[in-house]
């Protein structure tokens, strides 16, 4: 542990190292150029008007050596960086593959069993893990600072990044490119369990599968948002309440009617602008084509049947 001075990861301390040697180095030559600037105005001030003044030509060996030396310089901090680099951009080959999906304004995260988690990313302490990223929309990017990595996720191409978290806990995740107006809050929280957690973690995702669709359905519903625009109780809120709704007729924006069943409803979540509730605005809610799976479907419209 020591080894990273406290980092969360092992590269975030090596990334640290560099900055500070790089900031040593200039720290250096600032306050040795200043130090000889000083010492120059006052050695060769002129000390009367009628002092003459010496003239200096040039000076091969200095300009030489003034130019070989920062060269070098320059050469280490470039090989110092490269190493690093090398290492930040290359995974271990057993590392844990957790793809990443990023959209307008939220992070969605599916794990090698299928399991699916939104905002928030679960990962065990002491493992390698390696994210595939892409977007469904704009160029978003994905920063953990704590970690030192960074990484641009864009539409229709694969993008990656790697850590290996030692220090369990919370760190933030970031959208750092600018992706529209909710972009500031397209936050999210790395959490990385100790080994007991992550087991408890893992029988948590068993004992989901075992559950029924409804019971799934309605953890989606708290997970993914859904309850933050849409009531259970009947009430009217950003978009409508999913009470009664299922056989349902429901007036539409463009005066017509629709009978509320399956495909209703699973238009609706993977498109939510096809056909808009009278009394309702479009594009308030993030369309969940590629998002969620056939299963989370189903299970949402389950969870739905069962509020009458
Ligand atoms: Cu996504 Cu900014």
């Amino acid at each position: 542990m020591s080894s990273i001075m406290g980092q969360p990861t092992e590269l975030a301390w090596q990334v640290d190292k560099v900055q500070f040697f790089i900031l040593l180095v200039m720290a250096f030559c600032f306050v040795a150029c200043n130090a000889v600037l000083i010492y120059f105005m006052l050695r060769y001030r002129r000390k009367s008007p009628d002092q003459e003044v010496s003239t200096v030509a040039g000076n091969h060996v200095l300009e030489i050596v003034w130019t070989a030396i920062p060269t070098v310089v320059c050469f280490i901090i470039f090989y110092y960086g490269i190493v690093v680099w090398t290492d930040l951009r290359t995974p271990p080959e057993d590392a844990m593959e957790i793809n990443v999906t990023g959209q307008k304004w939220s992070w969605a995260y599916e794990y090698a069993d299928g399991r699916t988690v939104a905002t928030d990313l679960y990962v065990p302490q002491g493992e390698a893990v390696r994210l595939v990223m892409k977007s469904v929309d704009v160029i978003h990017s994905f920063y953990i600072p704590e970690f030192r990595v960074k990484e641009d996720v864009v539409p229709s191409y694969y993008t990656n990044v790697w850590f290996k978290a030692e220090k369990p806990g919370s760190y933030n995740i970031f959208c750092a490119e600018y992706c529209g107006i909710e972009h500031s809050g397209m936050l999210g929280k790395l959490h990385v369990l100790t080994p007991e957690e992550w087991e408890a973690w893992q029988k948590e995702a068993e004992a989901l599968k075992a559950m029924p669709p409804h019971e799934r359905g309605k953890n989606l519903f708290s997970s993914r948002g859904c309850a933050g625009c849409h009531s259970i109780d009947g009430s009217s809120g950003i978009g409508p309440s999913i009470k009664g709704l299922y056989g349902s007729a429901e007036e539409l924006a463009n005066g017509s009617t629709v009978q509320v069943d399956e495909n209703y409803l699973s238009t609706s979540i993977l498109r939510p602008n096809a056909q808009i509730v009278a009394g309702y605005q479009p594009n308030q809610m993030p369309a969940f084509e590629g998002q969620l799976k056939e299963q989370d479907i189903s299970d949402l419209i389950a969870y739905i049947k069962t509020l009458k």
